[in-house]
């Protein structure tokens, strides 16, 4: 397999503006710490997102909506510390954005100042262009959000395909429009046809990301905890893994347990 090979040079929003121009793909993962981000820098990946996927993942809850926005912050700084080229993208957590664009900005420039992420995320259209127009103004890059919003899940109740009938699909049409006449660098969609995202893609002209969203578009993204196998319940067709840690990361605990249980960690080699 040859290893697609990639520049030193940092990621902007210029950059992956430039990269949809020549049809080069965009890769995205999320991460949620310095450990990790370092991984994931130094293995070429795109963007880095600290999404709020950590209230599952890293949380253990069952939804995204009760992480805050100190944890995302908390986040958000551990995976700046470990990165030198990607893009780190922070999701705007549930509740700090929906009501009130001025909360919207406060809760927007708290991330840039106290983690010094590059930009941030938040989920929907027209319902909170007021919030999109009044971070962008400020100079934040946004990348917005359609499709299974994951913040919203009370509302919709399903992790189901999303816009298979027409009306939604030509409101998420209309929703990526507005975003991209708002301002937005970049849209991620999430868990819908494949041909309505390649659509979308063909529309805009700013990089759409899919996930669950088909191949037609101009980058890819999942949860590295999904993609490496640490998850094992979430088994959704569009995820495909990359490894299967859980078992690994298992096995190796299991031999530190019998290796201290038997005497056989440390050896005299391993001690002072
Ligand atoms: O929080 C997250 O991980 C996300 C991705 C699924 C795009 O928003």
């Amino acid at each position: 397999m040859s290893i697609q090979s990639h520049s030193d040079k940092r990621v902007t929003t210029h950059v992956l503006q430039e990269m949809k121009l020549r049809s080069e793909k965009i890769s995205m993962l999320t991460a949620y710490d310095f450990s990790m981000a370092k991984i994931l820098d130094d293995a070429g990946i795109d963007i880095l997102l600290v999404g709020d996927s950590a209230s599952n993942v890293i949380a253990g809850h069952e939804t995204t909506l009760p992480i805050t926005l100190d944890q995302m912050i908390y986040h958000a700084s551990s995976v700046i510390r470990g990165v030198k080229r990607a893009l780190v993208v922070v999701d705007l957590p549930f509740g700090n954005y929906q009501g009130d664009s001025k909360n919207a900005l406060q809760s927007s420039i708290r991330i840039m100042k106290e983690s010094g992420a590059h930009a941030i995320k938040l989920e929907g259209g027209e319902f909170v262009q007021e919030s999109v127009r009044r971070i962008v103004s400020a100079g934040i890059p946004v990348m917005g959000h359609l499709g299974l919003m994951p913040q919203s899940i009370y509302k919709f109740g399903t992790y189901t395909v999303r816009a298979t009938e027409e009306m939604e699909a030509a409101q998420l049409i209309k929703d990526a429009r507005l975003l991209e006449e708002l301002g937005i660098f970049a849209l991620v969609l999430e868990k819908i046809p494949a041909n309505l995202a390649k659509q979308v893609a063909q529309t805009i002209r700013i990089p759409v990301i899919g996930i669950g969203a088909g191949g037609g578009v101009d980058g890819q993204v999942l949860v590295t905890h999904d993609m490496l196998g640490i998850t094992k319940e979430f088994e959704p067709r569009f995820l495909r893994r990359y490894a299967s840690l859980y078992e690994d990361m298992k096995k190796a605990f299991e031999n530190y347990h019998s290796d201290v249980k038997s005497g056989k960690f440390p050896t005299d080699k391993e001690s002072y």
